[in-house]
């Protein structure tokens, strides 16, 4: 994800801020860049790839300046390029930006520019920033500064310099973390706490909605009406590993705790006056009206968000949907029709399998969309369309928070299906926004709950095997659940449709074995009622999930866990959640290496 670093003092800061930069390079990024006011002059020296390249740059430039803003880019808006790399700055080299997040209402501020004869140079959200600045200037930077965030909607941290006013930085927050260090005669700004703790232990951190105009030797904080604010003096305890971490002991569970965020910046920006929007999705409403099957491949947990796109979709947008494993799609010769559509999902966008599928599709003349994390991998560059997840860089092997942002770009695009075929009514679209636009905080609202899960793991966690049930998605959502949990915890596991245990499977279950069930279809509430007291009289240990109201579930389960309520395509964003808490807490008191399980890869690479 994008770092931000800067320092105004009177030492070198190029060093400082390569310094902190490179303490943020664990995050991921893809390009990065610096800049600073010398003599008057703002230089910004930025390069795509490493933070060695950067150095090389400045190592032929040479460079004497005492304050600057410096970042690391994870690309979202534009590939990774050196003109796509911060900080960007506006067309007169008078003001010079960096930013973490994403300007929602970019694209209307920088028509509204181009209109006024404003030249733009990069494809990024950011570069509209520092073209504001110039185009409203009042000639007073903290004034400018807070005219041109009225006009920004989305999530932001920015760092901001001018060439005209080398004795200041400015620093704006608004849902996006942004920290400033204390130092003695100089301090810093940071986007996370790594960057500058080697520096000072001593941090202001900066709220939503606020400004802070620092000097050297002074510090004024604003809230967004201009009022001043006060703030106390935090003091960092952490050593430099869980300041990584933000804390937390692992990064699986900092990025489970990340989803709200993944999951708004991934719907937020698509929807506008209530309608989806996708920018540079060449799919024509021809090209959907014509579409006679889609065919979702994947691996691991993205084929088990294909699994419920297959609900999703064929539900709402009528359209006929197979899901495949990459690895099987491949070799299976599917009898492939020009009017269908290939989606790949992918976190990586390297995945060999995926690549090969998508590689065998275009060979058949068939379009590939593809659901992509990582801006500029290679099935993002082969793909006819993509739609980027923006849950930022995933470092734990496990995957949660990409899954979830997954998960909601299937809804976005089963809803602008339907809209466009007519499969559903205007009405209906819109409660589905409705829902779409609330999922983030119901998220959060489950995180704020995950100690209850903690008795439920303590009893089971060395449960020899350990049981998924449910019916329709959340069949779909258990294949999830059990991965993750053999993946992190190496419990033997198992998901199963709840109306095929009779056919087989319930002869596993006997005394004691824990069985986890998803009950959160209102339409399959009793049949699953049935499956688990079926499962419950040969002695399981039930742990049932559950919309919150549905407490007949406590009549046949020994452990209950509710979800708040949502529409029926929507419950596996809530659903998943306590399964990930699951996973990570068994694994946890197992004493496994969460963040790198054994014989696993991050990216697989490899067939
Ligand atoms: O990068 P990809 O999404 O293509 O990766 C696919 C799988 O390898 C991945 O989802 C894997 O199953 C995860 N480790 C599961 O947590």
């Amino acid at each position: 994800m994008c770092g931000i670093v800067g320092y105004i003092g009177e030492k070198q800061a190029i060093p400082i801020m390569l310094c902190g930069l490179e303490k943020l390079e664990y995050r991921g990024y893809d390009s990065a860049g610096i800049a600073v006011i010398e003599n008057n002059k703002l230089k910004v020296f930025k390069t795509k790839g490493r933070i060695n390249n950067l150095k090389e740059l400045l190592n032929n430039n040479g460079y004497n300046s005492s304050m600057g803003i410096g970042h690391t880019r994870w690309a979202t808006h534009g590939k990774p390029s050196d003109i796509n790399a911060h900080p960007h700055s506006s067309n007169s080299n008078k003001f010079a930006v960096v930013h973490n997040g994403i300007i929602e209402n970019y694209l209307d501020l920088k028509e509204e520019l181009i209109k006024k004869g404003v030249k733009f140079i990069s494809e990024t959200d950011t570069e509209v920033i520092a073209q504001l600045l110039e185009y409203y200037d009042t000639g007073n930077f903290v004034d400018t500064v807070f005219s041109v965030v009225s006009k920004l909607q989305g999530a932001f941290s920015i760092g901001i310099i001018c060439k005209d006013n080398p004795d200041e930085l400015i620093a704006v927050k608004k849902d996006s973390p942004l920290i400033i260090g204390l130092g003695d005669g100089e301090n810093y700004i940071a986007s996370d706490i790594p960057a500058i703790l080697s520096k000072t232990r001593k941090i202001y951190r900066l709220d939503d909605e606020e400004i802070a105009v620092i000097k050297k030797d002074k510090i004024n904080i604003y809230n967004f009406n201009k009022e001043i604010v006060y703030k106390n003096v935090f003091t960092v305890d952490w050593d430099i590993t869980s300041a990584e971490k933000m804390g937390y002991e692992h990064f699986m569970m900092k990025e489970i705790m990340e989803q709200p965020k993944a999951v708004r910046d991934t719907i937020y920006p698509r929807i506008k006056n209530n309608k989806i929007i996708f920018d540079q999705l060449s799919l024509s409403e021809n090209d959907i009206k014509n579409l006679n099957r889609i065919y979702i491949v994947a691996c691991g947990s993205a084929y088990h968000v294909g699994c419920v796109a297959k609900y999703t979709i064929e539900k709402i947008a009528k359209i006929p949907v197979e899901v495949d494993f990459a690895s099987e799609f491949r070799y299976r010769k599917p009898l492939l029709n020009k009017n269908d559509l290939i989606i790949i999902i992918s976190q990586s966008g390297e995945t060999a399998d995926s690549l090969a599928a998508l590689r065998e599709s275009k060979k058949n003349g068939v379009k590939v969309l593809s659901i992509v994390n990582v801006v500029g991998s290679t099935i993002a560059n082969e793909s006819d369309n993509i739609i980027y997840t923006w849950a930022g860089p995933e470092i734990a092997v496990a995957t949660t928070k990409a899954y979830s942002a997954q998960l909601v770009v299937i809804y976005l695009l089963a809803l602008y299906m339907a809209d466009k075929l007519g499969t559903i009514s205007n009405d209906i679209y819109t409660d589905y926004i409705n829902e779409l636009l609330k999922l983030p905080d119901k998220i959060e609202s489950i995180l704020k709950r995950k100690d209850e899960l903690i008795d439920f793991c303590k009893i089971y966690f060395n449960s020899r095997d350990i049981f998924f049930i449910g019916r329709n998605v959340d069949y779909a959502v258990c294949l999830e659940g059990s991965l993750k949990l053999k993946e992190v915890s190496y419990a033997h596991s198992e998901a199963y449709a709840a109306g095929e245990l009779k056919h087989g499977p319930i002869s596993l279950i006997e005394n004691d074995v824990p069985v986890i069930a998803l009950a959160t279809q209102d339409d399959l509430f009793y049949k699953m009622l049935s499956n688990i007291k079926e499962v419950k009289a040969r002695g399981a240990a039930i742990f049932s999930i559950a919309v919150e109201g549905n407490t007949k579930i406590e009549q046949v389960s020994d452990y209950n866990f509710y979800i708040p309520t949502t529409c029926d395509i929507m419950l596996p964003s809530l659903s998943v959640i306590p399964l990930q808490f699951i996973s990570y807490y068994v694994a946890l008191y197992k004493n496994c290496d969460i963040d790198k399980p054994r014989n696993l890869a991050k990216s697989v690479t490899v067939e």
